[in-house]
């Protein structure tokens, strides 16, 4: 696929790598640029030191994973090594961040933004302590006020990175925007979900519910991408399902600029990003058309590029 200018910053091609799924070591980011992929994003970086939760934490379903990892975290402020690995790159890095209140979103973001990625994008799919445990990204005020403290501290682009758990995703995404987001990443898992051992007569789970991803969520995220394609014009990055380019062919026509995967590498592998790049440029070729004309393409109304 060619290469894509994205808030400002040129990518070789429009794919993403979603947060959580490789990790923050330099050397393995780097591959995964090297093998197709444009934008990398990070494990989200918290404040910490924090365990993750008890194993089992990720289960294959086949037709997608449940996840109940925790958001471990070495701590933003323990990670000099990554850091510094991290500071020779040769790539685009998408930093993912999270805090459990306005101040550690404002605290780790400040540090991070530091550290120079070329984007920051807050998780906001996590609880927040100070609003009895309910997520920032359900709750138009928290994600309002999270967005726009986060965006006064930082020097990067913003990317609100929305939870499918909101019951009406586009006014999330909306007051994100209006609190000077830059662009908008969904989704994060859908559910959360369960699964029983009916042997053990318990749940699989160590953590007992977690958040499912792969092909059986694609439907909610090309969903949640075309209700906030309609509520916003700032770019948004699809994510949710994907794992071919015909996947992407439908975040794009939903109104995703980017395209992002996760559950897709642990099924085909980091070869994922050359293979869905090449699908996506034959799709494209055989149908006569370049991914700008189909961004949006299932609407009626469509934003100017
Ligand atoms: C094992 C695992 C860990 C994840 N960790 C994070 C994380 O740290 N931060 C985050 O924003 N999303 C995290 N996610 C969510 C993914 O980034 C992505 O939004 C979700 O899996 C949907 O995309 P997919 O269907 O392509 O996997 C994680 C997902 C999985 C499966």
């Amino acid at each position: 696929m060619e290469s894509v200018t994205f808030l400002g910053k040129q990518l070789k091609n429009p794919l993403v790598l979603a947060s959580g799924i490789l990790g923050n070591n330099a050397g393995i980011l780097e591959r995964v640029h090297r093998a197709g992929c444009g934008l990398v994003t990070m494990k989200s970086i918290g404040p910490g030191p924090r365990d993750g939760h008890n194993n089992p934490t990720v289960i294959d379903l086949g037709f997608g994973m449940i996840n109940a990892v925790g958001l471990p975290t070495p701590g933003y402020d323990h990670m000099d090594t990554e850091w510094q690995a991290l500071s020779g790159r040769t790539f685009p890095l998408n930093a993912s961040i999270y805090g459990g209140s306005l101040e550690e979103f404002v605290q780790v973001a400040r540090f991070v933004s530091e550290q120079g990625p070329e984007f920051i994008e807050i998780n906001i799919s996590c609880p927040n302590s100070d609003r009895h445990g309910m997520l920032f990204g359900v709750d138009e005020k928290a994600a309002f006020a999270v967005t726009n403290a986060v965006k006064r501290v930082i020097a990067v682009p913003l990317i609100a990175k929305l939870t499918p758990a909101a019951p009406d995703i586009g006014k999330i995404a909306r007051a994100c925007e209006d609190a000077g987001a830059d662009a908008i990443c969904a989704i994060n898992t859908a559910g959360p979900g369960m699964i029983i051992d009916i042997e053990a007569q318990m749940p699989v789970l160590a953590f007992k519910k977690g958040g499912l991803s792969g092909p059986m969520i694609k439907p909610v995220a090309v969903r949640c991408v075309y209700d906030i394609y309609r509520a916003v014009s700032i770019p948004i990055i699809g994510l949710g399902g994907v794992t071919t380019g015909e996947d992407a062919v439908e975040m794009f026509m939903a109104g995703a600029t980017l395209v992002g995967m996760g559950s897709a590498v642990r099924y085909r592998g980091i070869e994922v990003f050359d293979q869905v790049n090449r699908e996506l440029a034959d799709w494209l070729t055989d149908h006569h058309v370049t991914r700008d004309e189909i961004i949006g393409a299932a609407h009626d109304r469509r934003h100017t590029p």
